[in-house]
């Protein structure tokens, strides 16, 4: 028997049973070696459909695909070996009805591995979320400002404030009795956020929602700097690789130009080297 525990991945039921105590760590990742980057560090990592707009360019996440999905799920299950990936289900994957939903959320799961899909929606998604789970699919459910519904919602506003907070808390406790394991709490006020973890059973995880939920998401390419067409309030930088990499490559175009790159030690020689020298 080996001397420590073997690494294992981590499944829904061991995010449920963190409810209450330290907080879940969440990130985006997109590709394997930033899923690599994440893994050892956070307990979910999201394949976002937030990917439409860092990666593609695209003005919202309404234009990605489940082939977007299923690339990039798949990548991130390359470099993930103890956090627990989720794959987004993409805008018109799954609103028509539970039996969409259950199809694509099978072939999202089959073609990754991934062991749950997350669906943005409340109340109106409840039946779909109780007939995936019925049937072997763990859902991460979304709700609060759900950028997929951006053209109905009116901009990607605080949802939740006033009169508007009873509709949230009855997303979350149907969401939960529909049998998400968790849910994504985004922009919703911080004091609503806080009344609806504490009435609900499962974690709740906040993204712009305050620090009373069971654990934190922030998409990467926003907390490392590398997404900067925009900024939302809640996003803190934790580091600038945007601005780095704009430097890196000017200094790159700069040294070609001047012809200091490539030097000799980037070069070959016409002769091979005596033996035992470096090649
Ligand atoms: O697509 C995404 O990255 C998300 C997070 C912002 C929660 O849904």
């Amino acid at each position: 028997m080996s001397a420590s525990a073997p690494v294992r991945p981590t499944l829904p039921v061991d995010i449920l049973a963190r409810k209450g105590g330290s907080p879940l760590v969440c990130l985006t990742a997109y590709t394997t070696p930033v899923a690599r980057l994440v893994d050892p560090h956070c307990d979910v990592v999201l394949v976002g459909d937030s990917l439409g707009m860092v990666l593609y360019g695209l003005p919202s996440t309404l234009g990605v695909t489940m082939e977007m999905m299923i690339a990039h799920g798949q990548a991130v299950m390359r470099g993930v070996t103890r956090a627990m990936p989720v794959i987004d289900m993409p805008f018109g994957s799954y609103e028509e009805g539970p039996a969409q939903a259950f199809r694509n959320a099978s072939r999202l799961m089959a073609a990754t591995g991934a062991p749950a899909v997350k669906l943005e929606g409340g109340v109106h998604m409840a039946d779909t979320i109780a007939f995936l789970t019925a049937r072997g699919v763990p859902v991460m459910a979304h709700i609060g400002l759900t950028p997929q519904s951006v053209n109905t919602l009116g901009g990607y506003k605080v949802v939740g404030r006033a009169d508007e907070g009873a509709r949230v808390m009855a997303d979350a406790e149907a969401v939960q009795a529909a049998g998400a394991f968790s849910v994504v709490l985004e922009k919703t006020p911080a004091g609503l956020s806080q009344r609806i973890t504490q009435a609900l059973t499962i974690p709740t995880i906040g993204i712009g929602a305050g620090v009373g939920c069971d654990g934190q998401i922030l998409v990467i390419d926003d907390m490392l700097g590398q997404f900067t067409d925009f900024r939302p309030k809640f996003v803190k930088r934790y580091a600038n690789l945007g601005a780095a990499a704009s430097d890196a490559i000017a200094d790159y175009a700069a040294e070609v130009r001047s012809r200091a790159f490539p030097a000799p030690e980037h070069s070959f020689a016409d002769e091979l080297p005596p033996k035992g020298a470096k090649k």
